[in-house]
C-alpha cells in the first residue's frame, strides 16, 4: 500500500475561489425573520440585560428600527408584545382587542411597509396572567386544551384583521392549525398563511425571551404542551398533525440543540421548514463574545449557516440584523 494518498479532498479547499465554488449552504438576507419586542409608550428604547444589542420598542421606535431593517433587506418580522400586568387577565383577552398595543402596532407596520411579512404569534402567554400559553383551570392547575382553541381562534382571527401575513401558533396546543384555519377561512381570509411552531420543546433556552416579556409561568412548567427534548420522533408525529391540519410552514424549536430534529424535519416534508434560533442561544454566544472568549460575529455566522445546512429554508433569529450587515458587507 502506497503512503502516498490517492484521494485528496484538500484540493477543494485550495483557494477562497475554490471554497465558494464548492460551498454547498449559502446564507441569504432572504432566510432571515426578524423577532421583535414591542412595549407601550412612545420614544422607548430598552436593551434586554440578557440579549445585547436587542431591544424592548415603543410604536414609534419599532417602525424606525423595520426601517433601518428593510433599508438591510430584511423583509420578513414576527413582533412579539411585552404587556403592563393590568392588561393581561386569565382568557388573555386583550389578544383580540384592536385598540390593544399589539393590533395596533401590526396594523400600524402594514401601513408603514405594506411589502414586509408579518407573522404575528399566536399564543396565551404574553397576555395571560398565569404566564401560559393556555387557560389555566383555576382549581386543577391543568391547562385546558380546548377551551385555549377558542382564544387562539379569536387571537388569530383579530390578528389577520389587523393585517398579519402570517399566523404563527407558538402554544403547542392539540388541534390548534385546524381551528385556526377553520376560524380564518370562515372569516375570509383564507390567503393569511399558518406557520405552525410544530416541534417546540419545553427548553431553558427561552429564558432571556420571558425577560424580555415578563411572560414566565408564575406557576409550574410548560411540560405538558411543549415537547420533551428526549424525543425525535414525536416531532415526526407533530408533524404528520401539521400537515394534515393544513399548516403553511413548518418550524422547529429552538434550533441550535435540535438540528437533528431540524434534518429529520426537512426530511419528512415537502412544506418549508424554518427554525427559531431562540434567545438564550443567541445570548450564549454574545456572553462569550463579550468576554472575548469566541469572536461574535464568526460564531453568528457559523450558527445559522449551521441551521440552514441542517435542513431550515428559513431562520428566525436575533442576529437577523447584524448578519444582514455581515452579509452586505461581503
Ligand atoms: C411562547 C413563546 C416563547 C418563545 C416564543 N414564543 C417562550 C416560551 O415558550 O416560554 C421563546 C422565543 C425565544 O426564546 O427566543 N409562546
Amino acid at each position: 500500500m502506497s503512503i502516498i494518498p490517492t484521494h485528496r479532498p484538500r484540493r477543494n479547499r485550495k483557494s477562497q475561489v475554490i471554497r465558494d465554488l464548492v460551498q454547498e449552504t449559502n446564507l441569504s438576507v432572504h432566510d432571515f425573520i426578524y423577532p421583535l419586542f414591542v412595549i407601550d409608550g412612545q420614544n422607548k428604547e430598552i436593551e434586554v440585560k440578557s440579549m445585547p444589542g436587542i431591544h424592548r420598542y415603543s410604536p414609534d421606535r419599532l417602525i424606525d428600527e423595520i426601517g433601518r431593517c428593510v433599508e438591510l433587506g430584511i423583509k420578513s418580522f414576527a413582533p412579539f408584545p411585552g404587556l403592563e400586568d393590568a392588561v393581561k387577565d386569565r382568557l388573555a383577552r386583550e389578544s383580540a382587542n384592536p385598540n390593544g398595543l399589539y393590533l395596533r402596532t401590526v396594523a400600524d407596520i402594514k401601513r408603514q411597509f405594506p411589502e414586509v411579512v408579518l407573522m404575528t404569534d399566536v399564543a396565551m402567554d404574553p397576555y395571560s396572567s398565569d404566564g401560559h400559553d393556555g387557560v389555566v383551570d383555576a382549581e386543577s392547575g391543568e391547562i385546558l386544551n380546548d377551551a385555549t382553541l377558542e382564544v387562539l381562534g379569536q387571537m388569530a382571527l383579530a390578528q389577520a384583521r389587523a393585517g398579519a401575513d402570517v399566523i404563527a401558533p407558538s402554544d403547542m396546543m392539540d388541534g390548534r392549525v385546524a381551528w385556526i384555519r377553520e376560524v380564518l377561512d370562515k372569516n375570509g381570509f383564507s390567503s393569511v398563511s399558518i406557520m405552525s411552531y410544530t416541534a417546540k420543546y419545553a427548553s431553558a433556552f427561552y429564558g432571556p425571551f420571558r425577560d424580555a416579556l415578563d411572560s414566565a409561568p408564575k406557576k409550574g412548567d410548560k411540560k405538558t404542551y411543549q415537547m420533551n427534548p428526549a424525543n425525535r420522533r414525536e416531532a415526526l408525529r407533530e408533524l404528520v398533525l401539521d400537515e394534515q391540519e393544513g399548516a403553511d410552514m413548518v418550524m422547529v424549536k429552538p434550533a441550535l440543540s435540535y438540528l437533528d430534529i431540524i434534518r429529520e424535519v426537512r426530511n419528512n416534508t415537502t412544506l418549508p421548514v424554518t427554525a427559531y434560533n431562540v434567545s438564550g442561544e443567541y445570548a450564549m454566544v454574545k456572553a462569550a463574545a463579550q468576554q472575548g472568549w469566541v469572536d461574535g460575529e464568526k460564531t453568528m455566522m457559523e450558527v445559522l449557516l449551521s441551521i440552514k445546512r441542517a435542513g431550515a429554508d428559513a431562520i428566525l433569529t436575533y442576529f437577523a440584523k447584524e448578519a444582514a450587515e455581515v452579509l452586505r458587507r461581503g
